[in-house]
């Protein structure tokens, strides 16, 4: 069984859904901890709860990004990991991090990569005037938001949206999108083709997310 360690710094909804589908057996790893930057981010609790070991490493504790990295890197490797997964963990990680990593670390965004990048991405969807809107989850590299790319769900922009009604759309699909991209992971379906992931078939979807889908025959 693969071995995943999650990082996060907030309410940690993402991790619940991938602990979700760990739990109900469609994602066939183990978390075998939660980590965070800030002691108090919500999720913490939740995993927790569900009986995860949790470790906070303190962002302010220390003077540098590199300081921070290599505590986070040394928290991390204790579990030593199949793979690394950012799920709402907010902080600018360092080229060396990035690169101790690569391969095995990946990311949800909530926008359709590469457009928006950074942060309030759906108040910059509304500004952009964009019909479609999504998440992507992706490879991470050194350059932020621009990793090679696992998955993406797309929804529609519906007049009269504001950014919650957009952020709750997109979130219900990253709900979906990123324990079924993680199970292509875990299962050795990804691979890197000339910076391209190609997905090893069969290239089917869950229900709910687009397409393609396998045939139902
Ligand atoms: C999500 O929208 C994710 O795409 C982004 O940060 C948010 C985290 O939310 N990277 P949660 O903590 O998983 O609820």
């Amino acid at each position: 069984m693969k071995r995943i360690v999650i990082l996060i710094s907030g309410r940690g909804s993402n991790m619940l859904s991938i602990l979700d589908a760990v739990a109900a057996g469609v994602l066939p790893a183990t978390v075998v901890a939660v980590l965070s930057n800030r002691l108090d981010a919500p999720g913490l609790a939740a995993a927790r709860v569900r009986g995860i070991p949790v470790g906070v490493i303190d962002h302010r504790a220390h003077a540098s990004r590199e300081s921070f990295d290599s505590a986070l890197a040394e928290a991390i490797d204790v579990y030593s990991p199949d793979l690394v997964v950012l799920a709402g963990f907010m902080r600018i990680l360092t080229d060396d991090f990035v690169l101790r990593y690569a391969g095995r670390m990946i990311n949800i965004h909530p926008s359709l990569l590469p457009l928006f990048p950074g942060l309030h991405t759906h108040r910059q969807a509304l500004a952009a005037g964009v019909r479609v809107h999504g998440c992507t989850v992706h490879f991470v590299t050194p350059t932020l938001d621009h990793g090679p790319i696992i998955a993406q769900a797309a929804v529609p922009v519906v007049d009269g949206d504001d950014e919650a009604a957009l952020a709750a759309r997109v979130l219900v699909q990253e709900h979906l999108l990123y324990p079924e991209a993680i199970r292509w992971f875990v299962e050795d379906r990804l691979s890197l083709v000339n910076g391209r992931v190609r997905l090893a078939a069969p290239q089917c979807l869950s229900p709910g997310l687009v397409s393609p889908t396998c045939p139902s025959s």
